[in-house]
């Protein structure tokens, strides 16, 4: 697939790319605004790397395994690439910089998530013949703004409001792949969350490493409460969801504005990591135990029922048996509505790979286990108590195989229900009763 098209007074090629992004959601929002700079800039996409010319990977290095895929994805084609170029964007790109060279000599680009608004700059040295190209500096106040922004899902949008982390958890290898804090005016915010609504978005969620930590740089000042109430009331936007959190940030004023604006959906993502004090201060979470509770517990006192979910690191370096007990006892006490859970992963340039008393794998994967038993048991319970409510869900899809239609709860649960008639109900918003509960979703048919 390659055409021609008249660039200025020159004749040249429109090139092909195919990207593939791994990780998080801030990755896959950078991969919109990579694709959308791209198709501005007349390249074209393609949906295999066997058809590409140019093959991006967006790539995410927050623990191990994930950063050895882009490198098993690069060896696929060590022998068979020829004619292709390489790119690696991302966390690896940021940690591993020209090493990836090394690594992968078939690479030519190297550009990092603070880099990305000189992608253009960096395409065209490709373009004219640089076999190796970089973009690996992390001082830039520019958040990556892009007015070409592809984005994937035709009624959700992320929005980032912050880029980059001021924290140093001792695990986590952000700060270093992601650089500091920057945050976006609030006027740049709203105009974008408008410019969405109308485009036919209904719901926005607000992206940042630690969203909690947002400080406008405005004279306006708005902190985040302020801003994701005023998200909220833009008009058009139906739902606003923000992830991801930090407790030692997390004030009660975001409680209370999900209360006053039916549009913040009751849903929060609050990591806690451990549930045990001790855990956490080696961790340099900069809460306790205690204090996340008292985060727990103005939510459980908001007016709509609150669901909540969390990030689980099992043996981190000294996490005794007793700490791992505490860590239990929390997902007992807080009853999640879902857990993101992960064995311990020793990362470079972090201070826990100083840290003496690595936890044995079969250990990590004994405790993950027990873990991941656990909270099953508490889903299938707090599912099971849905069956009979009436849910308002936003209509993502339709499952061909078993005729459903998939719909997610202001609560960010998957309700998956039947409804007669012909009509294409994707990105409406409809309710549904729930007849049935899983440990991951919930079943249910249409009322309306
Ligand atoms: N090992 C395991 N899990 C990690 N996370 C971050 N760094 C590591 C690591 N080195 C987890 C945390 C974080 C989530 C995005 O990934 O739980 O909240
Ligand atoms: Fe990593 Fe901690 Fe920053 Fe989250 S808050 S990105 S876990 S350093």
């Amino acid at each position: 697939m390659k055409c021609t098209a008249a660039k200025g007074a020159a004749e040249s090629t429109v090139k092909t790319f195919y990207i593939e992004t791994f990780g998080c959601q801030m990755n896959a929002h950078d991969s919109e605004k990579v694709v959308g700079t791209l198709l501005n800039q007349g390249y074209s996409q393609v949906p295999t790397p066997d058809e590409a010319e140019l093959v991006f990977y967006n790539t995410c290095s927050i623990r191990d395994k994930a950063e050895q895929k882009v490198f098993h994805r690069l060896d696929q084609f060590k022998k068979n690439g020829k004619g292709k170029t390489f790119a690696v964007l991302g966390c690896v790109a940021q940690q591993e910089g020209e090493r990836i060279f090394e690594k992968a000599p078939h690479v030519s680009l190297v550009c990092g998530s603070a880099s990305y608004n000189k992608l253009p700059e960096l395409l065209v040295q490709l373009e004219t013949g640089n076999r190796r190209v970089t973009g690996l500096s992390l001082d830039t106040d520019l958040t990556f703004e892009t007015p070409v922004t592809r984005r994937d899902n035709p009624h959700r949008a992320y929005i980032t409001i912050i880029e980059g982390c001021d924290k140093s958890c001792a695990y986590c290898v952000v700060p270093f792949t992601r650089g500091p804090e920057r945050s976006r005016t609030s006027a740049s915010v709203i105009a974008e969350a408008s410019e969405l609504a109308r485009a036919g978005y209904s719901e926005i969620q607000l992206l940042g490493q630690n969203v909690n930590s947002y400080r406008d740089p405005s004279p306006a000042g708005w902190d985040f409460a302020k801003l994701l109430d005023q998200v909220g009331r833009v008009d058009g936007i139906r739902r606003v969801r923000f992830t991801t959190s930090h407790p030692r940030d997390f004030v009660k004023e975001i409680i209370d504005a999900i209360d006053a604006n039916p549009a913040l959906c009751n849903h929060v993502h609050l990591p806690a990591q451990s549930g045990s004090s001790r855990v956490l201060d080696s961790m340099q979470r900069l809460y306790t135990r205690e204090q996340y509770m008292t985060r727990i517990a103005w939510m459980k006192a908001a007016k709509r029922p609150i669901a909540i979910s969390t990030d689980i690191i099992v043996g981190f370096p000294g996490e005794t048996e007793a700490d791992f007990e505490a860590t239990l006892e929390l997902i007992d006490e807080v009853e999640y509505d879902s857990i993101f859970s992960f064995k311990y992963s020793r990362r470079p340039n972090t201070v826990a790979l100083r840290l003496n008393d690595q936890i044995p794998e079969e250990e990590k994967s004994r405790r993950l286990t027990i873990l991941q038993e656990k909270q099953r048991a508490i889903q299938v319970r707090r599912n099971a108590a849905y069956v009979g409510t009436v849910e308002e869900c936003l209509v993502e899809g339709f499952n061909q195989a078993t005729g459903q239609w998939i719909g997610r709860t202001s609560q960010n649960k998957t309700l998956n229900f039947l409804r007669r008639g012909e009509e294409d109900l994707r990105g409406l918003y409809v309710e549904a009763r729930v007849t049935r509960a899983g440990p991951n979703s919930l079943a249910g048919e249409c009322v309306n």
